[in-house]
């Protein structure tokens, strides 16, 4: 399928590694530029090198940002600098880590407040910053989309993930409202809720729940696969596919929806 691209724009956030990476991989395998970001200035500059060596696309077709997306004066820097390189921005991805897994007992009003600034306040903030250029895009007749990464427990709440499942609520709230304002101009916005796929986050969540449980990290992974209808664990490449789809032009009449890449770990018929 031709995808209509048109020489788009993107700024990924959270895209060192994981699911935002492989979104970045994706668009720029598709001829887009991409502009990536994360905390750590060598991780996103090594994320940058090794994209365009396995993309083959232009060395000024991926740009490195260092951004904590829980810094507003960050957000702000990075999004313009992006818009400025590549003479605006079609496409906003927004990305973070994921919060630390605890039940009511285990966890401190500073870590509800901070997983809140994590994956709730970040997504706020990066539309916020990144409107103006989309809006502008939209303007000049060109696509314009927003995607938000949230997770499977923003459906069906994890026992373990207390944060998680509060966060994405949140961002689902804001992602709708968001869908129905900005539909007269023209611009989509969609959330994509991964459910268990191979990444760090992923294992960072087995090592934890090995300690909190002592159940052993084969026990826990051979759980994720078998909760899904599909009995194994998702790929990078395979959620990537999925949410390239979704920021594109062919998926305009698409908004306000949120997609569900999970092998059919979430068991609601809606
Ligand atoms: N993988 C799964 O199975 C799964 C399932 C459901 C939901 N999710 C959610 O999907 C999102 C992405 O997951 P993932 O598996 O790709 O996670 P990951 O492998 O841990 O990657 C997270 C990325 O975000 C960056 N990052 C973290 N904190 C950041 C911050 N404050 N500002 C900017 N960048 C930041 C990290 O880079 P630096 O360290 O360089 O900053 C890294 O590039 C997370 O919110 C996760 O909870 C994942």
């Amino acid at each position: 399928m031709d995808l209509r691209w048109n020489n788009a724009t993107a700024f990924v956030a959270g895209a060192s590694s994981g699911l935002g990476r492989a979104i970045a991989r994706e668009l720029a395998l598709e001829g887009c530029r991409v502009a990536i970001c994360s905390r750590n200035s060598e991780r996103i500059e090594a994320a940058r090198r090794s994209l365009i060596e396995e993309t083959g696309c232009a060395s000024d077709a991926v740009m490195a940002l260092t951004c904590d997306v829980t810094n507003e004066a960050d957000v702000q820097a990075a999004v313009s600098a992006a818009s400025d390189r590549f003479g605006g921005l079609n496409l906003l991805v927004t990305n973070a880590g994921g919060p630390p897994t605890g039940q009511i007992d285990d966890l401190s009003m500073e870590d509800w407040r901070q997983a809140l600034e994590l994956n709730l306040v970040s997504t706020i903030s990066l539309t916020r910053n990144a409107l103006p250029h989309l809006r502008a895009s939209r303007q000049a007749g060109k696509h314009a989309s927003v995607l938000m990464i949230t997770s499977l427990s923003a459906k069906q709440p994890v026992p373990s993930l207390y944060l998680s499942n509060v966060a994405r609520a949140g961002v689902q709230g804001f992602a709708k409202s968001l869908s129905e304002e900005l539909g007269a101009e023209g611009i989509t916005v969609n959330t994509i809720l991964p459910g268990y796929t191979r990444t760090d986050r992923l294992q960072h969540l087995s090592a934890s729940l090995h300690e909190r449980t002592g159940m052993p990290i084969e026990e826990i992974e051979a759980g994720w696969a078998s909760s899904s209808a599909l009995k194994r664990i998702g790929t990078e490449d395979e959620f990537a596919a999925a949410a390239t789809f979704l920021l594109s032009p062919r998926a305009g009449f698409i908004t306000g929806v949120a997609l569900v890449v999970d092998g059919g770990a979430v068991k609601s018929l809606l």
